[in-house]
């Protein structure tokens, strides 16, 4: 199970860095648009810096064109290098450039997948990650979690080693529905992935330890007690 977030904001990145597990991240033309400096080499260069060089970090081409999103995703990868994936939308020109990058060893998430086929077609295009967009799915009426869900069965009846990577969450449940579901890896906006771990009856248990803690020992913690202080 890989937990990424899908920010580019450095703040939110550094935070989930150091309280989570957290395996990667992910970003997209409207995400990067988000963090107004317009200092696109800059703002890539410090996300890496921050995640280090052993998680992932899927970047999105801009390019629509085969030989352009090769050209990106050399480029994107002498820049921020590290685990590196280049992010194509699924189009014929998009997976042109996977199978070219992919026989060069470049890592591959094909994303701005709402159906099985798309991700069928990218897995066997060499795609390391298909990004099925749930919450999207949902709000036209369809159902995103059934359709990661077969992702998940057809590359299993097909011995596809492709991986889903499930993205566009607006709540917990469509997370939990979608991990129960097989798909390997989820990416969230970081408060939604803070909210995984909320739950109020978690919080009241909390302050009831405390209360309890302290009417007997006060503002004594256990490391004072165990070092003798009365
Ligand atoms: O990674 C894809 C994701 O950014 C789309 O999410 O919330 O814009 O539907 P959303």
């Amino acid at each position: 199970m890989y937990y990424i977030i899908d920010s580019a904001n450095t703040d939110e990145i550094r935070r989930c860095a150091e309280f989570y597990p957290l395996d990667g991240v992910t970003t997209n033309p409207t995400i990067i648009s988000r963090e107004h400096n317009g200092d696109f080499v800059t703002l890539i260069k410090t996300i890496r810096e921050i995640i280090g060089p052993d998680r992932m970090f899927h970047i999105q081409t801009t390019a629509s064109t085969a030989e352009g999103i090769v050209k990106e995703a050399h480029a994107l990868r002498e820049v921020v290098g590290g685990d590196f994936y280049i992010k194509i939308p699924v189009s014929p020109e998009g997976l042109k450039a996977t199978m070219r990058l992919k026989k060069e060893g470049i890592k591959v998430t094909v994303t701005a997948i709402f159906t099985q086929q798309q991700a069928l077609i990218a897995a066997c295009a060499g795609a390391d990650f298909v990004a099925p967009y749930v919450n999207r799915l949902d709000n036209i009426v369809s159902d995103g979690v059934l359709v990661v869900s077969e992702i998940v069965e057809l590359f299993k009846k097909h011995n596809i080693n492709s991986k889903v990577l499930a993205a566009s969450f607006k709540s917990v449940e469509q997370v939990h529905k979608t991990v129960m579901s097989g798909a390997q890896a989820i990416t969230l906006a970081p408060k939604l992935f803070e909210n995984l771990i909320y739950h109020p009856l978690t919080l009241n248990a909390i302050s009831d330890f405390n209360r309890d803690w302290e009417s007997v020992y006060g503002d004594r913690d256990i490391l004072g007690l165990i070092n003798g202080e009365q």
